[in-house]
């Protein structure tokens, strides 16, 4: 079968980009990334593409007078690859409504908070000044406001005594590693439908019985 089409932005150090390259090259993955697209010249993120043989593309902002300009030209690069499917991992830019309708349940992206907790940036440190126990990421169709849309995937990661943001983020970002490459999966098989803003996963016949709840601290504590 086909695999799906996919373009990854990113805009820095890719370790996200890395573990989709990972699960895409066994042949039997759904999905194969066709393109990644930088906005800053020399992000690590171009250079795991190379390594991969993946084609890459620099898009600075910087060289254009709009956002409006920019996210045409990120448009229109991302269908000359034939993107069926956008992949934000790090890309630090905002994205126009244009934009974001143009791909609406076609764009996903990554966030090291259980969402709709924790959006936006310094998220670690919010989440250590909240105090809460149980922290997470969760990947999520794109919708306009930061952060926001139809949740795929989301993983729960403890916070541990003694956290700094770097140490929280560290946990986090292995579980990102894990729930990305699962979430292109389900979309690839086309087992993730988006429904009233809700997405439901298509359950496979003989698929692992969801885990039990994560507690922290645990139970014997
Ligand atoms: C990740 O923590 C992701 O959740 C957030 O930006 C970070 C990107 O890291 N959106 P990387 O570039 O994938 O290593």
């Amino acid at each position: 079968m086909a695999r799906l089409k996919v373009g990854v932005l990113a805009s820095g150090r890719g370790s996200n980009l890395a573990a989709l390259i990972e699960a895409a090259a066994d042949p039997a993955f759904p999905a194969e990334i066709a393109l990644v697209i930088a906005n800053v010249k020399g992000a690590a993120a171009l250079a795991r593409a190379d390594a991969a043989g993946i084609p890459t593309k620099v898009i600075e902002h910087r060289a254009f007078a709009s956002r409006a300009a920019f996210d045409a030209a990120l448009d229109a690069a991302l269908r000359a690859a034939k993107a069926e499917l956008v992949c934000l991992a790090g890309f630090m830019r905002l994205l126009t409504p244009k934009f974001v309708e143009a791909w609406r349940d076609r764009m996903v992206n990554i966030h090291p908070s259980l969402l709709p907790a924790f959006p936006g940036l310094d998220t670690h440190a919010r989440v250590l000044a909240a105090g809460v126990k149980i922290t997470g990421c969760t990947v999520h169709f794109v919708r306009h406001e930061t952060d926001s849309g139809p949740i795929l995937a989301q993983a729960a990661v403890p916070v541990l005594p003694g956290d700094t943001a770097d140490t929280l983020a560290a946990r986090v970002l292995e579980a990102e590693h894990r729930i990305y490459p699962l979430a292109l999966r389900l979309i690839g098989e086309g087992r993730a439908r988006v429904v009233e803003e809700r997405v439901e996963i298509v359950a496979r016949t003989g698929g692992k019985a969801t885990p039990g709840a994560l507690l922290n601290p645990p139970q014997d504590a």
